[in-house]
């Protein structure tokens, strides 16, 4: 680490020399780096930030209430950064088209990981989004992935508006992408990909937001959460 600091790196640069055993060029460690803010939070509501919340307000200690978030992480919530690397890579490779991978995934019965969101969609852009296809188109030589992503995004939201390129989707192809760009080797790409090395952006990232929204519950002294009865209520009347 001392080596790391004389030599001026980044932070992208220390998770590009953890993580990927490799130092990155520089747009690409500032890739990873925009990542981390980008997911670092998406507000209170969420499933993650809400049961950190719920937590912090049972009494449990930061560690506890942080974990109890980060477990909320998962396929629908933030982990779909491995599947939708691992659907799109073999699905691009494989020279499917993009209406060919829409219908095998819908004759399979799959939701396309990376594709769709509650509250976002094509009248209501998700702004994030936005800014890393903005920033690939810059900086990236060749965005194969990701333009392939946006055009199974077109036949996606031409069925339902929600079903846009999540943050999730985005980050995931772009790293394809990045991957691709920096000259990683075949193996090494599918060795990332099927160890779900992936997902550990948005878990760190979200952590921390997730640390934030734990000391917001602590500094404001809030009680015991309970959740509205009516909300959750499944029996009939
Ligand atoms: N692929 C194909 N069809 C989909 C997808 C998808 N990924 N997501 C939703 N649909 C379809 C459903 O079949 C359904 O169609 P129907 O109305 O004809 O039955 C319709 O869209 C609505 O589906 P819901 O499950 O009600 O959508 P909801 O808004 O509740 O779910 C969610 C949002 C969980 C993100 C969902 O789109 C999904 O599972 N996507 C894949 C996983 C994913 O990428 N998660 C990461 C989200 S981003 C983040 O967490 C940071
Ligand atoms: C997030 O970043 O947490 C989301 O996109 C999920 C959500 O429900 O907003």
């Amino acid at each position: 680490m001392s080596e790391l600091f004389e030599k001026g790196y980044s932070i992208g640069d220390v998770i590009s020399l953890l993580w990927f055993k490799k130092k990155l060029p520089k747009y690409a460690s500032q890739f990873i780096e925009m990542s981390l803010m980008i997911t670092a939070d998406h507000g209170p509501a969420v499933s993650g930030a809400h049961n950190s919340i719920v937590a912090a307000r049972a009494g449990k200690d930061l560690v506890s209430a942080l974990a109890s978030g980060l477990l909320t992480i998962g396929p629908r919530f933030g982990g779909a950064l491995n599947d939708a690397a691992k659907y799109f890579k073999g699905a691009k490779d494989s020279g499917m088209s993009p209406k060919e991978f829409v219908n095998d995934m819908k004759a399979k019965g799959i939701y396309i990981p990376g594709i769709g969101h509650r509250i976002k969609s094509v009248q209501n852009p998700d702004k994030r989004v936005g800014i890393l296809k903005e920033y690939a188109k810059k900086h990236f030589k060749k965005t194969d992935y990701l333009d392939y992503a946006l055009e199974v995004e077109k036949l996606t939201t031409a069925k339902k508006n929600k079903l846009i390129l999540n943050v999730d989707g985005g980050l995931a192809v772009i790293f394809l992408d990045l991957m691709e760009n920096c000259g990683f080797s075949k193996n090494e790409i599918n060795e990332i990909v099927e160890n779900g090395a992936l997902n550990g952006l948005f878990v760190l990232g979200r952590s921390i937001g997730l640390i934030g929204h734990i000391l917001d519950q602590y500094r404001l002294k809030q009680g015991l959460y309970r959740h509205p009865w009516d909300d959750i209520l499944y029996l009939k009347e």
